[in-house]
This record gives structure tokens, sequence and C-alpha cells, in this order.
């Protein structure tokens, strides 16, 4: 029943949103895992850049460690979903570690790409957040020093290569689809040699809570992006809802954080989450709505999602 003292209040709901195939396959990862083995195991780097998640498996038994040498040899070690560079996965093998590589597949075929290009001889350029663990895991597919970070147009502009006629890029999976296409651009109009993916490496998930994101933020006062600080796909939503014409944007880890001041007077709301957010957070900050204001949800689909990756096969193996 509707309650009629309290302020009305169109909230658009993104779809899709939140979890993507990559994360649920981690998280199951990380549960299989200690069901395999019991717990201690142990996980370098966060598995997805979500604290709710990664607190909920803490409990169930997971250690989270930022380097392999703070895991002992004798517990399993996951590898994060956003990949590691190839020298971690050697370590544990020289550690004799039972390692499960929880990279997303979709990172993995990226990896694949960069290794390719470079045993034809092409100097590789990634487009990708400096210091960000998949960037990080990416260009540490190959030797330091042979790829080239670029981060916006103005990096391709003074970006030093080998050989111009020798060059191939690859792409973070998790960037803004339109600040891409503009690198992209400039890399080939600098490059015109230059290969690349047909497309760019940014995955079907990053795209399609961008499209959803897009859609409705013209028709919304405020919008506010479930999601962690460190999540790079996140931050990407509350960039493409503002340039979309959203005049608020906000990233909320949960329903605690929303800013009730800033949204004043709001008539429309949009409501989205990063691809490793959890869906209990969304109901969370929309509960938190209902309770201010007399909710109408409209769910604004632009696509639909089936996607679903494997878990590694030491997982499916008895033990
Ligand atoms: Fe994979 Fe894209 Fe998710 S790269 S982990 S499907 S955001």
């Amino acid at each position: 029943m509707t309650d009629t003292t309290l302020p009305p209040l169109t909230l658009h709901l993104a779809a899709p949103r939140g979890f993507c195939a990559g994360v649920d396959r981690a998280i199951k990862i990380v549960e299989m895992a200690l069901e395999k083995w019991g717990a201690p195991v142990y996980v370098r780097h966060e598995i997805v850049h979500n604290r709710y998640v990664v607190d909920d498996l803490r409990a169930k038994g997971a250690v989270f460690v930022e380097e392999l040498d703070e895991a002992p040899d004798d517990r399993p070690v996951i590898f994060s979903a956003h990949g590691v560079a190839k020298s971690v996965p050697a370590e544990a093998t020289r550690r004799a570690m039972i390692q499960v590589d929880a990279t997303c597949p979709l990172v993995t075929k990226v990896h694949n790409e960069a290794a390719r290009h470079s045993a034809e001889g092409l100097q590789m350029v990634m487009i990708g957040h400096a210091g960000h663990p998949e960037t990080v895991g990416t260009m540490g597919q190959l030797p330091e020093g042979e790829v080239l970070l670029v981060e916006t147009e103005a990096d391709v502009a003074t970006v030093e290569v080998r050989d111009p006629e020798r060059l191939a890029f690859v792409t973070q999976t998790t960037l803004s689809v339109d600040d891409t296409a503009g690198i992209v651009a400039a890399l080939k109009a600098r490059f015109p040699a230059i290969k690349g993916p047909g497309k760019e490496d940014i995955c079907y998930a990053t795209t399609n809570r961008q499209e959803a994101v897009k859609a409705m933020a013209p028709d919304c006062d405020a919008l506010l992006v479930v999601g962690a600080p460190n999540s790079s796909n996140s931050r990407r939503l509350v960039e493409v809802g503002a340039k979309a014409g959203c005049g608020y944007a906000q990233l909320v880890q949960r329903a605690a954080d929303i800013d009730w001041r800033a949204l004043g007077g709001i008539r429309s709301l949009g409501v989205t989450a990063g691809a490793s957010a959890p869906e209990v957070l969304v109901n969370e900050v929309i509960d938190a709505f209902r309770a201010r204001y007399d909710v109408t949800v409209n769910l604004v689909e632009t696509a639909q999602e089936n996607v679903e990756f494997k878990v590694p096969r030491i997982l499916r193996e008895p033990a």
C-alpha cells in the first residue's frame, strides 16, 4: 500500500546492474575452495572490489593478503578476478602451493592477446588506469618495460614507441566505453599501423551497465551507484551518469552513505550497481528510500545477460 503522507519518488532501476559472470565465478571459487580444503584459504588481493563480499568470505574462513609472501606454502591460494602478473603464479609454483586462478576469463583473454601480439614482435600499448590490479596484471604478462601505459588522449600524444609500424594495443575491461573510444581513435590517428581488438577489450558487463545508465540518466534528478570506491567499473558508472545529463551522481557503498541533504527535493532517482556490488546492498538502498518517499519503481532494462563461466577444473575434481 502506498503512503500518501510521503513525497512521491520515481525510482529508475537499471538492468542489468550488479554482479557480472566474472564476479559470480570468483566468489563461487572462494566458497568451493573453502569447502574442498577447509579454512583457511588465502586470497591474494580482494577477490572482487567490495567490502561486503570480502567480509562475508572472511567470516567463512578466507584470509585476504596483498602479496603472496604473506601466505604460507601449505595452504591454497586464490588469485583475484582482476588477474595477476605472470610472476605471481610462477612464485606459487616454485613454492609448490595449491593455486586457484579466479581471474575473469575475459581478463585472461586480454592477457592472451598481449602475449600473442608480443610474440609477433609488436610492442604493446595498454589503455588503463595506473596501479589498478587488472592493469598491473595485464602489463605483468610481459617483461617489465615491454608494455606502455596510456590513460588519456593526452598520453597518446607523448608516448614514445620503439617503432610506430610495429605496435598493438589492449585495454582494461572496465573502462568508460566513450572515453576509451576517444583514446583508441587518438592512437589510430598517431599510429595508423597499430593493431588491436576488433572493438576494444571492455567487457559485456561494463558496456551493458553503462548503456543502462545512459538510457535513464536524462530522466533522473539524481543517480546512486552502489559500489566500492576502488571499483573501476562502479566509478565509471558515476561518470557516465553525470555526462549523460544527471545533475547529481554519487557512489555509495551502502544505504548509510546516502547524503540525504544533498538529495533535497528530488522527484526521480536512478539506481544501479557496479559489477562487484551484491543485490542485497541495492535492496538496502531502495528500502532506505521507501522509508522516506512514496516510491514507484520503474525498471530500465537495456539488455539481458546470460553469460556464465565455469570454475577451474581443480575445484570440479574430488579432493
Ligand atoms: Fe569479468 Fe567484466 Fe566482470 S571483465 S569480472 S565480466 S566486469
